[in-house]
């Protein structure tokens, strides 16, 4: 049997711990892809982490052929597309920051996709998360269950790590989803959160659970701060989270991107006037197999209705760049 073909587009922090994770799970062959270093041309950084990666195999027993190029071609008949091409923000700096020049990145490699890899899932990282996906969706004509966008992965394990931190549990024992776009608008879930079904509101007061919930909202700011640059670990293994559910088709429920209309009142009875909003996907080889839809209250549908409004506003920023994408 053929081995999955899993290509990752940026082969820079992110990326590269992809290309790490995917191999070491031996979901399938990676390539990693990049651009030439203008500054220095004879470098080939895609191809040294490649190599780099590749020798992990020994001593962590995996056979995966890791492979780094700067050449679209060699991500021909891929069945996982991961895109992490883009700038990352530095301290000071919100997501939204990196529309005007991500747009354009994204929308060029979305290009190269649609030629050489026709049939693949496409999985978008690069930020701002909910606007580059729709890009992506644009640009490659792709039907919208084949595009997906990686971010409630990242913030719902973030919210996890924080309640399990203040809960004294095991990360492993907390369920927990949430709503919305990345990061700052994400919509938290209280209620539907557990730690093995026990609701964390009978464990937790509500100025606790606030404040896991903000840590997870501005997770990745706290992160920057640190360390000049943008998180890399966490939001790569909740993108491999979401290859595995693909590649294996597991039907996994991950919090993701997903195209939506009628689903959560995004674009009700708008035919192609939907957006890419944060909802919990069924997983599986044909991509979002399905969005789980469930009843909002009223403050989660405030909530909800103020981050659709704020992906609609960075849409408008990419529609006055890509007159064409309206
Ligand atoms: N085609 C392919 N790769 C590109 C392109 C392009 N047109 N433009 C830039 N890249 C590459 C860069 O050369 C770099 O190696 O994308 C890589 C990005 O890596 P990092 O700078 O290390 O950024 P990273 O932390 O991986 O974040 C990437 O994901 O979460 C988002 O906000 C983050 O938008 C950022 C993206």
């Amino acid at each position: 049997m053929r081995r999955a073909k899993i290509s990752v587009i940026g082969a820079g922090n992110i990326g590269g711990e992809c290309a790490r994770s995917i191999a070491m799970k031996e979901l399938g062959d990676v390539v990693l892809l990049d651009i030439p270093n203008r500054e220095k041309p004879e470098l080939h950084m895609p191809r040294g982490k490649a190599l780099d990666l590749a020798c992990c195999g020994p001593v962590e027993n995996f056979d995966a052929r890791i492979t780094g190029t700067f050449e679209y071609q060699d991500i021909e008949g891929s069945d996982v597309v991961v895109v992490t091409a883009g700038v990352p923000r530095k301290p000071g700096q919100s997501r939204d920051d990196l529309v005007q020049i991500n747009a354009g990145i994204v929308k060029n490699v979305a290009t190269n996709i649609k030629q050489y890899a026709p049939n693949a899932v496409v999985i978008v990282v690069s930020n701002p998360l909910d606007a580059m996906v729709y890009v992506m969706w644009k640009a490659t004509g792709f039907p919208a269950h084949r595009v997906m966008g990686q971010a409630g992965a990242l913030d719902v394990a973030r919210y996890k790590t924080f309640l399990a931190m203040e809960l004294g549990v095991s990360v492993e024992d907390i369920q927990g989803l949430l709503l919305g776009g990345h990061g700052d608008d994400m919509v938290p879930l209280p209620r539907r959160t557990s730690v093995n079904g026990i609701p964390i509101t009978d464990l937790l007061p509500a100025e606790k659970i606030q404040a896991c919930v903000d840590r997870a909202k501005v997770g990745g700011g706290e992160i920057v701060k640190l360390m000049g640059t943008s998180a890399w670990y966490a939001p790569s293994a909740g993108t491999v989270e979401m290859v595995e559910s693909i590649v294996r088709d597991k039907k996994r429920v991950i919090a993701s991107a997903a195209y939506c209309e009628d689903e959560y009142g995004v674009a009700p009875g708008q035919k192609g006037k939907g957006l890419f909003v944060g909802v919990p996907c069924v997983l599986g080889s044909r991509g979002v197999e399905k969005i789980i839809s469930f009843k909002l209250d009223e403050t989660e549908r405030k909530f909800m209705d103020e981050s659709i409004s704020h992906v609609r506003d960075l849409i408008g920023v990419v529609k006055r760049m890509f007159p064409e994408m309206a």
